[in-house]
């Protein structure tokens, strides 16, 4: 198969595409979070080649997009009040929601569950995709299954040539990790994936929430069952191993820099996942500035394609700082300890 790939702002693109999408095949496409592998959510085979593009574990769902709020009535039931709370407040944005689905929407989207993952993407190609086409877009991040999301086609053409129809390029994404995915079929909201909408943030509007325990780095020995399929999964892993260092900076630094050093009498190169504060302090290895700790979003943005960067460099192992956690901290620091297996060294 050849994949074609089409700038957002060609002419004709959205109704080829489109067409595509109707015709059951895949199409990836930006969104402000990560790129997405979309197919009609309502249509089994397209998911079944969304799974098979990937290589992703059929009892992972996906997540279906729309492009207007109302559209939720179709894909969902029992829609409590605070879904629409949080609807007027974050959609369109990086809030997936969790509810039972309709009978309309097949298994084969959902990964066997009674429930269904719905956002409103916050990006004006994939809204306008998502118009043209008519339909709803299941769509999972744009990348193969175990690696890190894509926050550039270019990322999505590395991974997918070849397998599926079409990238449609909208340049980088704005935010880089994706969208908080909250379970609001229980009598309290779950957060099962943290994201830039922070626990803080939904509380402010419905109150409590809880974070799903099986998701924090401190429980990972106690192999609880996350509630998000896809939690469970290693993931985001660059092909080094990858190590995250805590303590105060100086001490972080220090350690790092040994550790570069002791690798290169072993004949092993080092790779660094350092921050502009902080990249001149490595003398040796290979530094990749991930973004600014003055400004989180930088981070975020950064991380997966750092986490890429690397894959194409050749390093042994891999180091990283690690970043407050806190609010969308959280997020970054979830990602970048799955990405390491949660092997974390504190000095
Ligand atoms: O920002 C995002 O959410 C991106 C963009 C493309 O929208 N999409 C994304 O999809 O990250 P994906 O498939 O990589 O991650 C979806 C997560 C998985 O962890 C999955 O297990 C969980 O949401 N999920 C989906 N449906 C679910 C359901 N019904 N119940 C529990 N977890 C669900
Ligand atoms: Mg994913």
């Amino acid at each position: 198969m050849d994949t074609i790939i089409k700038k957002a702002d060609e002419e004709g693109v959205y109704e080829e595409a489109a067409k595509i999408l109707q015709e059951g095949g895949l199409v990836a496409f930006p969104t402000e979070t990560v790129y997405g592998l979309g197919g009609n959510a309502l249509d089994c085979n397209a998911a079944r080649k969304i799974y098979a593009a990937k290589g992703r574990p059929s009892d992972n769902p996906l997540i279906v997009h729309i492009a207007r709020k109302e559209s939720l009535n179709k894909l969902a039931k029992d829609i409590p009040k605070i879904a629409w709370e949080l609807i007027e407040h974050f959609w369109p944005g990086p809030l997936t929601l969790i509810l039972n689905k309709r009978e309309q929407v097949p298994y084969g989207t959902t990964g066997g569950l009674e429930t269904v993952a719905v956002r409103m993407p916050n990006n004006k190609v994939a809204l306008r995709l998502i118009e043209e086409a008519g339909i709803y877009i299941a769509a999972p991040s744009a990348n193969l299954s175990g690696k890190p999301s894509a926050t550039m086609a270019e990322h999505v053409y590395e991974d997918f040539n070849g397998r599926i129809d079409m990238i449609l390029d909208g340049g980088m994404v704005e935010m880089g990790i994706e969208s908080t995915v909250l379970d609001l079929t229980d009598s309290v909201p779950v957060i099962l994936r943290p994201g830039a909408i922070t626990q803080t943030m939904l509380e402010q509007v419905i109150g409590t929430v809880v974070m799903d325990k099986a998701i924090l780095a401190e429980n990972q020995e106690m192999d609880l069952k996350p509630k998000a399929p896809g939690m469970k999964y290693k993931h985001y892993a660059p092909k080094a191993d990858l190590t995250i260092i805590t303590g105060k900076r100086e001490e972080v630094e220090a350690y790092i820099n040994k550790k570069i050093q002791e690798n290169k009498i072993l004949g092993k190169n080092t790779g660094v996942i350092a921050t502009i504060e902080s990249q001149q302090a490595y003398k040796d290895g290979i530094v990749k500035c991930i973004g600014a700790r003055s400004k989180e979003g930088t981070i975020a943005k950064g991380l997966y394609k750092v986490l890429r960067e690397f894959d194409h460099l050749h390093v042994d192992c891999i180091y990283a700082e690690s970043f407050e956690d806190d609010e969308m901290g959280i997020a970054i620091m979830n990602r970048l300890q799955k990405a390491a297996g949660y092997a974390i060294i504190s000095v």
